[in-house]
């Protein structure tokens, strides 16, 4: 059992994953500066690990909070996922997101140097594969120029740590790129809380479900796909989760850095969403369609076979499981954490 420095665990995928550890017998230290979630996710995940974490709130810039961690906890690896998420505003303020994203991933490692900790689980994106190879991405495929600047720190923070584990042999790193995370845990207890309006569909398609929202905007229905909406590969989170444990065991006993895309392997569209989301939870989504969103392709996902080969992950949850789980959460949190 390894004890794991969990960067951004209040988030979405940090909390689940947290849950996922806890359950597996790992201990758990969350550094997370609340910027976009809430300490109530820690609380909920504690309640249904009956087990504890330790909470730090900070930041991953704040050089003093992550010695005094590495000081007070010996801690085997890291789990990175603190960071900024949204595209559109990765567009107005830049500055913030390379500092939080790629500064911050910077003065993590160098810590985790200092402490002699060289054990990491870095959340990479899709996003970094560009526009112009074809789906199925598989790993081995050159990266391309990400659309905004979200995308483009994923895209640094991965050449670094390519970089730094080249020059390095004590480094091992494990650089996960997700496909579409939705979903939500069974119990609906934790799940996905963005604030305002979202980026994404899954979240948006929830919101308009519990009356949030007036109807879903569909981005584009000329796509060159089955029924001409955008196509995307969605991971159940738990699923997700469970893929960092599986990284986290393959890097305990492994160095050098390697690279596993993350998702289930299936391309669904926005349409097979909404369809199946009003079918599994008896509700009606209205829509509309409108133009395309600037930045998005057509499809997009994933050849897995590599992380089910070498890391022995199977994703378990379906698309009806992502989608009931997605309103199992959204239903009983109507305004997320902020009950
Ligand atoms: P999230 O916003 O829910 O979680 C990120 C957490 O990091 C939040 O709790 C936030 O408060 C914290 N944080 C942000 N900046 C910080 C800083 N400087 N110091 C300390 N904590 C900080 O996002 P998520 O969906 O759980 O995503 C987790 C990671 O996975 C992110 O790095 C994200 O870019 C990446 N990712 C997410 C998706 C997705 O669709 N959700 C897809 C690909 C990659
Ligand atoms: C988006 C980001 C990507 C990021 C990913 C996960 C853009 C251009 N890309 O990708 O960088 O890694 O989220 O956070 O923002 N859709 C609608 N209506 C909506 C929302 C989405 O029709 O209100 C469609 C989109 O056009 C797309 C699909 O639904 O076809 C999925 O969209 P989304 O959830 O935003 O994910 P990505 O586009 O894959």
């Amino acid at each position: 059992m390894a004890k794991v420095l969990v960067t951004g665990g209040a988030g979405y995928i940090g909390s689940h994953t947290c849950l996922e550890l806890l359950n597996a017998g790992h201990e758990v230290v969350v550094l997370d500066n609340l910027s976009n979630s809430s300490e109530e996710s820690l609380h909920r995940v504690q309640a249904l690990a009956s087990k504890t974490l330790d909470f730090v709130q900070g930041d991953i810039r704040d050089q003093k909070i992550l010695d005094q961690i590495f000081q007070t906890h010996q801690i085997d690896a890291v789990i990175h996922f603190a960071g900024l998420k949204a595209v559109g505003e990765s567009q107005q303020i830049p500055l913030e997101y390379f500092d939080n994203n790629i500064a911050g991933s910077i003065s993590l490692f160098q810590a985790m140097q200092r402490a002699r900790v060289f054990k990491l689980v870095f959340s990479s994106s899709a996003t970094v594969y560009g526009e112009s190879n074809i789906s199925p991405l598989n790993e081995d495929m050159p990266t391309g120029m990400p659309t905004n600047n979200y995308g483009y720190t994923k895209l640094i923070v991965e050449q670094l740590l390519q970089k730094l584990s080249a020059a390095d042999e004590r480094w091992s790193i494990a650089l996960l790129r997700y496909f579409n995370p939705v979903g939500a845990h069974k119990s609906g207890q934790i799940g996905e809380d963005p604030q305002g309006i979202p980026n994404n569909l899954m979240p948006y398609v929830t919101q308009v479900a519990v009356g949030r929202r007036e109807k879903l905007a569909v981005f584009g229905h000329d796509y060159d796909t089955p029924d001409g909406t955008g196509v995307r590969d969605y991971i159940h989170v738990v699923d997700l989760a469970n893929a960092h444990l599986c990284a986290l065991n393959n890097r305990l006993d492994t160095q050098g850095c390697r690279v596993w895309n993350i998702g289930t392997g299936n391309g669904i569209s926005v349409l097979q969403v909404k369809n199946t989301f009003e079918q599994v939870n008896g509700v009606t989504i209205p829509f509309e369609f409108v133009a395309r969103r600037e930045g998005d392709v057509a499809t997009c996902f994933a050849d897995n076979t590599r992380a089910l080969k070498e890391l022995g992950w199977t994703p378990k949850y379906g698309l009806e499981d992502m989608l009931a789980d997605s309103w199992n959460w959204q239903k009983q949190n109507p305004n997320g954490y902020r009950d």
